[in-house]
């Protein structure tokens, strides 16, 4: 039987923010989340989440989880003194416990998958993982022999010069035996230099207490600051990227670019310097993006070129051709072969197939047939002040430069509406459709 508990009651101070530090996000997903996402192959029999600092909030941000169960350490008197409230909810357990520090986001799965393994044959007290840093300050200090036996974890700020120069941390992830963890528990004590209970603390009293070093310390990374938020998100970049370059897609400047986890990619995409993909980003093959491209929610189809532009939200057919300085919004859906130039808006409308928007465009709840050639400046006037209305564009249609469209409006298949025309009234297909003030001439005005 396995048990996961997650430390999660700390306030997280170093972060100095109003949002308690596990809730804090890393490429949109919380700390937590994530730190419970790692240990989801293992299928624990129990999840524990201990709160504490806004535990509500906390609670309340993983209740789309189900199955897990909420213990509260209040106060947060540290590690070991969070794990001795779940005491009475794991009265009859037994089996293993494996601890998850709610703070070290990056483990893989299989990593924990290794650990518990190492745990089970061994048969220890506790088995936990470490690394070596070349920077250790602010981790515990482990004190063990050539065979992995572990004699003690010293805290940093409990530590010796001497010991301080020790480069072999705890990464705060531990798979303990319940029933031995259970009987010393009750035994820590507040003696050290925060007046805190350590769990750590543990490790000299359970028989045999033994570590497994973790070769990748990009893995155990915990976060107490921004500065080492910042470093696992580079962490968390670098994995994604060098995962999509062993898919088939080129990155010409790699680390000038991001991406979020549940972007999906086809073969020979290239992605240009300065993009950043966010949410959920279906890209098919062939597509080249950016320079200077921020994708969120978009879903392209394969040969789609965009330059410099933003598109949030938005469904892309094949082999279209967006921007330079193009912003697609949410349910702007393109078809195949359409072409979206610069400075043109699109919200919620139907472009058909081998339209064109090229210049200077606002295109908001809209319909545009096939083949619909949209002049420069057009603009579909949506919203009255209280509600937003549709634009109907046949198929084949030109508006001329300058035309605004006052929805609702329909204009039929073939129409040409001439440059500079407001119109308010529907427009039957085939026909020219002026609403201009027809231009005076006055000679000799400036003699
Ligand atoms: C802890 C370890 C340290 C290890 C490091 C790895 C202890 C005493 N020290 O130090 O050896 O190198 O993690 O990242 O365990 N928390 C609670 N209740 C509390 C205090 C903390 O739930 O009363 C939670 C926090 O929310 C956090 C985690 O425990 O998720 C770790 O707490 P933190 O204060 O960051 O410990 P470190 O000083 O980093
Ligand atoms: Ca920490």
């Amino acid at each position: 039987m396995l048990a996961v508990a997650i430390l999660a009651a700390g306030k997280g101070t170093r972060m100095k923010s109003a949002l308690p530090k596990v809730l804090q996000p890393l490429s949109g997903i919380s700390l937590l989340e994530r730190v419970l996402a790692n240990c989801n192959q293992l299928e624990p029999q129990r999840r524990l989440v201990i709160v504490g600092h806004q535990a509500t909030r906390v609670e309340n941000a993983l209740s789309h989880i189900h199955g897990l169960e909420f213990v509260l350490q209040d106060p947060q008197n540290g590690t070991g003194h969070a794990i001795q409230q779940i005491i009475p909810t794991l009265h009859d357990f037994q089996g293993e416990l494996l601890v998850l520090n709610g703070d070290v986001p990056l483990l893989r799965s299989r990593t924990i998958e290794r650990l518990v393994q190492a745990h089970r044959s061994n048969n220890s007290g506790v088995t936990f993982l470490t690394t070596r840093l070349s920077n250790p300050m602010g981790y515990g200090r482990v004190f063990a022999n050539k065979q992995g036996f572990v004699e003690a974890i010293v805290e940093d700020k409990d530590c010796t010069e001497e010991q301080r120069t020790n480069t072999l941390t705890n990464s705060g992830i531990y798979c303990f035996d319940w029933k031995q963890l259970a009987s010393v528990l009750p035994k820590l004590s507040t003696n050290n230099s925060q007046k805190e209970i350590y769990l750590t603390d543990t490790i000299s009293l359970l028989k045999v207490a033994m570590h497994i070093e973790v070769n990748d310390p990009g893995e155990v990374l915990g976060i107490n600051d921004r500065s080492q938020m910042a470093k696992c998100e580079e962490v968390l970049q670098q994995r994604l990227r060098e995962h999509w370059m062993k898919e088939g897609v080129t990155f010409i400047d790699p680390s000038s670019c991001t991406l979020s986890e549940n972007c999906i990619f086809g073969k020979d995409i290239v992605i240009e310097p300065q993009t950043h993909l966010r949410g959920n980003c279906q890209i098919a093959d062939r597509c080249r993006i950016g320079p200077g491209t921020l994708l969120e929610d978009a879903e392209l189809g394969t040969d789609v070129r965009i330059i410099y532009s933003v598109i949030n939200g938005a469904k892309v057919g094949n082999n279209v051709v967006i921007g330079p300085y193009a912003h697609l919004r949410p349910k702007a859906v393109l078809q195949n072969n359409c072409r979206i130039g610069n400075f043109v808006e699109i919200k919620q409308s139907y472009v058909g197939e081998g339209s064109k928007v090229s210049h200077l465009s606002y295109i908001g709840d809209a319909e545009l047939g096939k083949k619909v050639n949209v002049g420069a400046g057009t603009i579909t006037a949506n919203f009255d002040g209280t509600r937003k209305h549709l634009t109907v564009v046949g198929d084949y249609t030109k508006t001329g430069a300058n035309s605004v469209l006052v929805a609702p409006i329909v204009l039929g298949s073939r129409v040409t509406v001439g440059a500079g025309s407001t119109l308010t009234k529907n427009v039957p297909d085939g026909s020219l459709a002026l609403g201009r003030a027809k231009q005076l001439i006055k000679k000799g005005w400036s003699v």
